[in-house]
């Protein structure tokens, strides 16, 4: 675990310096849980939304997208049940005076208890060697066994605890599994309290009477409300989908892991309407595609798993969440919800509008059932950028024997810039034949002109920001007109004619390649 910190800690600094993400506000000591998206981070940030935009709209034929504002009435807060019901289960140490959620406090403690598992299973398979049978393990070791129950029975007692919205036995379990605060050590804790995340404000000026709105805390009423909108306007049949990509805002109080959790963040919803009665057959369909779109991108398919939920929310008969393997453990990175007709149900309740479906097919109106899919811009960034971060040693093939290279294996079609042209020297009308080349090139896609420093330095630069291929212009190149194409990760050269540059470039990285392999993995 601590060498993954460690890991997490580089990649915020990796961050930091290579234009990614910086902390908001930062000349003025930052402010909490904000962050800004550095030269490269848009970039990449824009790639994942492009991939998660395409592979919606494009791909399936029943889904269109919208931009809604991000004010809207307050009443819709009130019918979508988060004036009443967006709450975190909050709880202080008295010591610290700092204050924690209490349902992060149990799922840490839960986490622990696997993690102990794991480790001795680690061991185990070290000892063992070939003849490791971990199942026989796993059923056999007192160890195992012991902590397997220990998880088992708090999880249990954690669930019925949400269920119940027992902030008591919340408390207790805290107490009763002698969690202490990470500052000060102690377990001298305060009650649990209910505390609501949305940010508020007023619109029009006081004399007038002005109105508290609040800033979203999710983009999917957006959504809703303009069900029938797009629904007539688009004239779309059932089954259909709304996709939209936008901030929300929250005032998270357990704010930490960079950008995992953060106070304004994005993101990337499409609510898919169906008939009542087959919402649970879609949300399986969903489910199965949504993990195909994570699995696309090639970061290792052991990195995610399903998560399914504990605590349905109040609007859902079934839910689960798409976690990847971030350095501080599995964490979500995408929400699934059956969201029944809710949403919709309710906002005919609170507007007074008829906001029912007439399905053509069957002659009956009604109020369409709705599977969501949710996944976090910011959260998808940082799985996106884990998964890529490697610390390599290089061996006499690819550099000197000894040296270390930090790379970023982006998928191509995601990396900030696709091409990077660097002339070998600057002098020697170097400089204007690798102007020349991006002059013809920047039209397709995203080239970086480079000319300081030593080579092997500027390779190092784009290995760092996660550029996959690199143009060498040599004095060659004003002869035979090739250049020296490097490749990121196995850091293999080959000669090739300009004229040939961009078809080679511009097809490994398109977003095609991945878009394609949704349909085939
Ligand atoms: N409309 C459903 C909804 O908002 P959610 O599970 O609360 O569900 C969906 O949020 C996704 O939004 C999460 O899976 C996560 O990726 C992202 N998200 C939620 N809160 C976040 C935060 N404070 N910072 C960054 N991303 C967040």
């Amino acid at each position: 675990m601590a060498q993954h910190e460690d890991v997490f800690k580089k990649l915020i600094s990796h961050c930091k310096e290579y234009g990614f993400v910086f902390p908001s506000s930062e000349i003025y000591d930052g402010l909490g849980a904000v962050y800004d998206y550095g030269q490269n981070g848009v970039e990449l940030k824009n790639n994942i939304k492009k991939y998660w935009w395409d592979s919606m709209t494009l791909l399936n034929e029943n889904v269109v997208g919208i931009d809604s504002a991000i004010f809207m009435h307050p009443t819709i807060w009130k019918a979508s049940g988060h004036v009443d019901a967006f709450n975190d289960p909050l709880i202080d140490n008295k010591d610290s005076k700092k204050r924690y959620r209490a349902d992060v406090l149990i799922e840490e403690q839960i986490a622990k208890y696997e993690d102990k598992i794991n480790k001795e299973i680690e061991k185990a398979a070290k000892r063992f060697g070939n003849s490791f049978d971990e199942q026989q393990f796993r059923e056999t070791n007192p160890r195992v066994l012991e902590n397997e129950v220990k998880k088992e029975t708090l999880h249990i007692r954690f669930a019925k605890a949400l269920n119940d919205s027992n902030l008591e036995e919340l408390r207790q379990i805290i107490i009763d599994e002698e969690i202490v605060c990470p500052i000060s050590g102690t377990r001298n804790w305060t009650e649990v309290r209910q505390f609501n995340l949305m940010f508020s404000t007023e619109m029009g000026s006081t004399a007038d009477g002005a109105m508290k709105i609040y800033l979203r805390p999710e983009t999917a009423q957006g959504i809703f409300v303009n069900f029938l909108n797009v629904q007539k306007s688009g004239r779309m049949k059932i089954p259909f989908g709304i996709a939209q990509i936008g901030k929300a805002f929250r005032n998270e109080i357990v704010a930490r892991q960079f950008v995992f959790r953060m106070r304004e963040f994005e993101q990337m919803e499409m609510q898919f309407f169906v008939r009542p009665g087959e919402e649970l057959n879609w949300f399986v369909k969903w489910k199965e595609t949504r993990m195909k779109w994570h699995k696309a991108l090639g970061l290792g398919d052991k990195k995610y798993r399903f998560h399914d939920h504990d605590k349905l929310a109040h609007y859902a008969n079934a839910a689960t969440d798409i976690e990847f393997e971030m350095p501080f453990g599995f964490k979500e990175v995408e929400g699934i919800h059956s969201r029944t007709d809710f949403d919709l149900s309710s906002h005919e309740k609170y507007s007074g509008k008829n906001i029912k479906y007439f399905d053509p097919e069957l002659n009956q109106s009604y109020v369409p059932y709705v599977i969501e899919t949710s996944i976090g811009v910011d959260r998808m960034f940082l799985s996106v950028l884990a998964g890529s971060y490697c610390e390599e040693t290089l061996d006499a093939s690819t550099g000197s024997v000894g040296d270390t290279r930090v790379v970023l294996k982006l998928p191509p079609a995601l990396a900030p810039i696709k091409l990077a042209i660097l002339p070998l020297v600057k002098k020697d009308g170097l400089p204007e034949k690798a102007r020349e080349i991006i002059d013809n090139l920047k039209f397709d896609f995203n080239c970086q002109y480079d000319e300081k420093d030593s080579i092997g330095k500027r390779y190092r630069r784009q290995d760092a920001i996660g550029t996959p291929y690199c143009a060498t212009i040599d004095h060659e190149t004003l002869t035979d007109n090739c250049v020296t194409i490097r490749y990121r990760d196995t850091m293999q050269q080959e000669r090739a004619p300009i004229s040939d540059l961009a078809g080679i470039i511009a097809d490994k990285v398109n977003l095609k390649n991945i878009l394609k392999k949704i349909k085939e993995v």
